[in-house]
């Protein structure tokens, strides 16, 4: 996708800074370098640094000669800060609980002191733009005296159930949170099922391990009315996200903000393939499962993922496992390294299909040969489909996926693979019974794909030079110039 705009500030001469700080997480770290490189289109003459913690850097960078050392890419700098975790968090021997009070007493002191020796070799930080689960560096923004901006990784959709549910809908969403056909209307939204909503707000049990997201996105929500409180003006939220996509819900969203919807911050936001690089995961030799593609038929073959955090359980595998090989579809599956649960067994070599531990996702979903992605509907993979145009299959596992999922259906773009009641996970009958309507030639096929084409079209307009992505995010940058005046 072109990435020319090349607009300066109404004041060229400004000095812009800014400092993207991310969780070292591949589905956070993709969308903050994207914008990175986005900002400096824009403004050419700025500088952008992008923060992750120690253990992502020295992942995305391997020949480091020491964990701290600064990489350039395109202008942009990537410098590290600790979390705490330098040799990395895993969650099957870390506490989430721990990391959170670890990330809270050390990430402060560290990205302080890595603003300072910026400042000090004459790069002073001018606007500070934090992802997700960072509420802290709103606190060094404050401090500081400069802008403190979330992004918001996840769609606006998501945004408003958030707001909605610490906003007077919880008592609602959990009082029937066991009665699956129970529907909640939000303003802007369409009507949402139990399991529609992000997982995390409908778990009633305090001793589950994911309600300590609850807080989390609790906290991000009180750190937006203490940064009103003290400006006394809306607070300013960037979402990796284009406004067709979220038409109903953003002007409800824009009583309590001033959003910028000016994603998708994607691969494609890339000019080469040193900005692409530098994934947390080793890629697959890419020559192999390309070249297999290229031997495969227009819109023949299923690709499958559940992206770069899920643990997919063993049960749910071997089922998907069943499902493709059921519908004698050929198929390329990505499986983690750190995703393979003990004692499962994969058809590594099968006839009809391969399995990757790492692609290049939006090259592959950009292939002729690709019909439909099997998915756990993480925004970002979400979102790359819709601009590859690729129809879904949805197997959503836990946070935001169940309502892209739904989202997904709503324009017409996927279906959802139900999960069986008496086992538990979508079995590998559903999941072929899905693929038949996903890639057949019959009216609902066809209308998917007619659909999904329509949606690649839209991405494209959004971030072309004009588009509201890209009208929004110089909107943006005017906005914080303003304020720096
Ligand atoms: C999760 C959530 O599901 C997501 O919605 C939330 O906003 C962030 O955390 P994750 O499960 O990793 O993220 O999924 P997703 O958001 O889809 O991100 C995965 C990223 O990894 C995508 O950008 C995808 O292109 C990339 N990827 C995945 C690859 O580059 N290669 C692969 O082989 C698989």
């Amino acid at each position: 996708m072109a990435n020319e705009f090349k607009i300066e500030t109404k004041k060229p001469d400004q000095y812009h800074h800014f400092l993207i700080v991310v969780q070292p997480a591949q589905s956070h770290i993709n969308p903050a370098r994207y914008l990175a490189y986005r900002l400096l289109s824009i403004i050419p003459s700025c500088h952008v640094t992008v923060s992750t913690s120690i253990w992502a850097h020295s992942r995305m960078f391997p020949s480091l000669s020491h964990p701290n050392q600064e990489i350039t890419i395109s202008q942009v700098s990537f410098v590290p800060f600790s979390d705490g975790y330098d040799a990395g968090f895993d969650p099957s021997i870390h506490d989430r609980a721990e990391r959170r009070k670890r990330m809270k007493a050390i990430g402060p002191g560290s990205l302080s002191s890595i603003i300072d020796s910026l400042a000090e070799r004459g790069r002073r930080v001018t606007c500070i733009i934090q992802a997700l689960f960072l509420p802290w560096v709103f606190d060094i923004a404050l401090e500081r005296g400069v802008p403190s901006i979330l992004f918001w990784i996840q769609p606006v959709q998501g945004l408003s159930i958030y707001y909605n549910y610490f906003n007077g809908y919880e008592s609602i969403i959990l009082s029937h949170s066991d009665d699956q056909e129970f529907e909640v209307s939000i303003p802007g939204l369409f009507p949402l099922k139990m399991n529609d909503f992000p997982s995390f707000l409908t778990i009633t049990s305090h001793d589950h391990p994911h309600k300590i997201f609850v807080s989390m996105f609790r906290e991000i929500f009180e750190s937006l009315d203490l940064q009103k409180h003290v400006t006394g003006s809306k607070p300013k939220i960037l979402i990796n996200s284009f406004e067709a996509l979220e038409e109903g819900v953003l002007p409800s969203m824009k009583n309590y903000f001033d959003l910028y919807t000016i994603g998708p911050l994607i691969q494609s936001s890339a000019k080469n393939e040193e900005e692409k690089s530098s994934d947390i995961f080793k890629m697959d030799d890419e020559n192999k499962h390309m070249a297999w593609l290229d031997s495969k038929p227009e819109r023949s073959v299923v690709y499958v993922s559940f992206g770069g955090l899920t643990t997919v359980s063993k049960k749910q595998l071997e089922q998907v496992q069943v499902g493709l090989k059921d519908s004698e579809l050929p198929y390329i599956w990505v499986v983690r390294k750190n995703s393979r649960v003990e004692g499962l067994v994969l058809e590594e070599n099968s006839s009809n299909g391969i399995i990757v531990e790492w692609c290049d996702q939006v090259k592959v979903l950009s292939h002729a040969s690709i019909g439909c992605f099997v998915t756990h509907h993480g925004w970002n993979s979400t979102l790359e489909s819709l601009m590859c145009g690729v129809p879904m299959v949805g197997i959503p596992q836990w946070s935001d996926q169940p309502t892209n999922a739904k989202m997904a259906r709503e324009i017409g773009v996927g279906v959802r693979g139900e999960v069986s009641k008496e086992e538990g996970v979508v079995l590998g009958s559903e999941i072929k019974r899905c693929l038949e309507i996903v890639m057949s030639d019959d009216a609902k096929g066809s209308e998917m794909r007619q659909n999904a084409g329509m949606w690649k079209e839209k991405v494209r307009e959004a971030m072309e030079l004009g588009g509201s992505s890209e009208t929004n995010l110089r909107a943006f940058v005017e906005a914080i110039a303003e304020e720096q005046k």
